[in-house]
């Protein structure tokens, strides 16, 4: 058995849930004796849901690199530790080695160094799916500086947001991103930001798309060339900063029911764990297999299971720059089948929109290399996932619906590949550690099997988010107030008569669209900055792709030339405020909302108008003017 800790029957799995809550702190003890610590722990738990504080393996040192890479360096130097798949299928793959990989997360450290980073600084990342990236976020975690990663797709207005609020001194990014047949100036867009960024100090640009750039004098540079003067030198090792279990380890950003983007945060020993075990039990990672997470590593998913969990797992991490449409819809099983991949683990959209490709872009793709298949970032329907068994998985592939979220590090709720039952449209079980409860509107835990209710979590994983940066009572109000000591998650589920749990989605005002968060709030935010918008109100509704389309109802008092014109524009304020992936599907411009006399809106009537069910949409008599609900149904799209 390649991982003394790994669950390979369903009665493994048992045991070991039932010890994880018998006794969690001897339970995670034994798993955590699996790293490389400078010092081990001195107690292995402390905790309260109300400030919250969570502490895991307080007292003991180390660095998560050192368990990502220098362990791996000694015993398997020359496996693959990444292997890259470009954006064109016509440029050459990369594959580096664990010994390679080591080699330039410790170069680039000592370019973070040379230009001024030091341990706890916050460094924004805003680079394209090309190994650069995991190698910065890893440099970062070497000299104990936290990285905060932006996704490629977030505007200009949106960087400059979560770089104030981490206070970041350093930036690293790339003069362009090639996506499909699109490219991203990324350093255009980064100049653009640090115009409200007086933090930052140092900018680093890789090249990728060779487009011309502006460099600033003083304060940017290229990281060939600091890459060079660190060579010139002939430096191949770090000293890795030796870290409490409880320092940050980063802050990733992500959108709730109010306000702007919270920054979850993340420590070092927990985080490091979690994704570990989480990895190796949920995909049952076997030593050569290959694996391919087709996530970005701007969102969650990438940080845990194509960086962390893997590589601390001494894994083949697969990194595809491109998109799965591009240069047409068989670019996955392509990549399938040329780099021999094990594990294929994507999101419900990227599968319901090939499955709209229909069959032919599979045919003649020799997909057998394939053993376990996964799912994440929003509920999968039955059919997609019928879709995915017998096309990709060929029946012979367990498929893991794995759900979890930014805040709580790794998958919480997922079946074993292989090893526990797999449900359609059912996350299943628990994994070990892991507490679910459901509870009603007022708090009351719902027993039994056979219910429904909130998602909540009673007891701490070592994975969770720690606090959201610079504001812990933000945290506290958003994830542990609603209910008394319970862990919050903001999705409804249903537990069946066997104790599956199955996810039904948001019930608070977070859209999920194609896997990615949307808080409503903010785009509504976002939507009336446009001169001429007065109000707006943004609801989701089903999308046969997207899981969630977006539907803005818009209250205008601009001057139409063209009502599509207009639509463009707010488009546009979008994609300059927030990013293209919240630009609205509809937009529906009204004269007035429905609302209450006290002057809430009311989305419930607004959801169901944008869903289509116009046949229930309850009391409208208390509404302040119950006349508009009429106009908005008569001019619906
Ligand atoms: C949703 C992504 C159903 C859920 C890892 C959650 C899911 C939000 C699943 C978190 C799943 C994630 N089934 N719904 N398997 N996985 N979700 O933070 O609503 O980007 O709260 O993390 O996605 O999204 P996030």
């Amino acid at each position: 058995m390649a991982y003394s800790y790994q669950l390979e029957t369903d009665e493994a799995y048992r045991k070991a849930y039932q010890k994880s809550i018998e006794t969690p702190e001897l339970f995670w003890a034994d798993i955590a004796e699996n790293f490389r610590w400078r010092k081990k722990w001195d107690e292995v738990l402390r905790w309260n849901f109300k400030e919250p504080k969570v502490e895991w393996f307080r007292g003991a040192k180390l660095n998560i690199t050192e368990n990502c890479l220098d362990r791996w360096v000694e015993t398997q130097p020359d496996i693959p530790a990444i292997v890259w798949e470009p954006n064109d299928p016509d440029e050459a793959s990369r594959i580096l080695t664990y010994k390679e990989l080591y080699e330039k997360v410790c170069q680039f450290a000592h370019v973070l160094k040379n230009n001024g980073a030091k341990r706890g600084d916050r460094i924004c990342i805003y680079m394209p799916m090309v190994p650069e990236l995991a190698i910065a976020v890893l440099a970062c975690a070497r000299i104990g500086a936290i990285h905060s990663v932006v996704f490629g797709g977030f505007s200009a207005q949106s960087i400059a947001d979560r770089i104030q609020d981490a206070q970041c001194n350093i930036v690293v990014t790339a003069d362009g991103a090639y996506r499909g047949n699109k490219s991203i100036p990324l350093k255009s867009i980064i100049d653009d930001a640090l115009c409200n960024c007086p933090s930052v100090k140092k900018v680093i640009v890789l090249t990728r798309t060779s487009i011309p750039v502006s460099m600033m004098k003083e304060r940017d540079c290229w990281w060939e060339d600091e890459i060079k003067k660190v060579e010139e030198k002939g430096l191949k090792n770090f000293e890795p900063e030796i870290m409490e279990a409880e320092d940050m380890l980063f802050i990733l950003y992500t959108s709730g029911s109010t306000g702007k983007p919270k920054g979850v945060v993340h420590t070092c020993a927990g985080y490091m764990v979690w994704t570990n075990y989480t990895f190796v039990n949920v995909f049952q990672y076997q030593p050569g297999d290959v694996h391919f997470c087709t996530a970005d590593i701007g969102w969650v998913t990438g940080h845990s299971y194509i960086v962390y969990g893997p590589l601390s797992a001494g894994a083949t991490s697969l990194m595809f720059e491109g998109i799965p449409t591009w240069p047409d819809a068989g670019r996955f099983w392509e990549i399938v089948e040329k780099h021999k991949v094990n594990i294929l683990y994507t999101a419900p959209t990227a599968i319901r929109s090939l499955m709209g490709f229909g069959l032919d872009s599979i045919k003649g793709k020799n997909l057998d290399s394939l053993k376990v298949l996964g799912t994440v970032g929003e509920p999968i329907n039955e059919e997609a996932w019928h879709w995915y068994d017998e096309n990709i998985g060929k029946r012979k592939c367990p498929i893991v619906d794995t759900w979890w979220q930014t805040e709580t590090g790794g998958t919480l709720i997922s079946n074993l590949a292989g090893v526990t039952k797999a449900k359609p449209s059912f996350a299943t079980l628990p994994l070990p550690g892991v507490q679910p409860v459901l509870v009603d509107e007022k708090g009351n835990v719902i027993e039994g099997n056979g219910v429904s209710g909130n998602l909540c979590m009673r007891f701490p994983w070592p994975g969770m988010l720690r606090t959201t940066y610079g504001d812990h009572e933000r945290c506290r109000t958003t994830y542990f107030s609603t209910y008394e000591n319970l862990y919050f998650t903001g999705d409804g589920c249903l537990r069946d008569e066997e104790g599956n749990y199955r996810i039904t989605g948001r019930v608070d005002d977070v859209l999920n669209v194609s896997g990615h968060r949307i808080g409503t709030a903010e785009l509504e935010n976002a939507i009336n900055m446009h001169t001429g918008v007065v109000e707006s109100a943004i609801v989701g509704y089903p999308h046969d792709i997207k899981g969630q389309g977006i539907y803005a109802f818009v209250i205008f008092n601009g001057i139409h030339t063209d009502e599509n014109h207009t639509r463009q524009d707010i488009n546009q304020t979008v994609t300059k405020i927030i990013g293209a992936i919240a630009k609205p599907d509809k937009i529906q411009f009204v004269s007035g909302l429905p609302k209450t006399r006290s002057g809430k809106i009311m989305r419930r009537i607004l959801r169901k108008i944008a869903e289509g069910e116009l046949q229930n949409l309850g009391d409208t008599t208390t509404l302040l003017d119950p006349m508009i609900v009429e106009e908005i149904i008569a001019n619906r799209l």
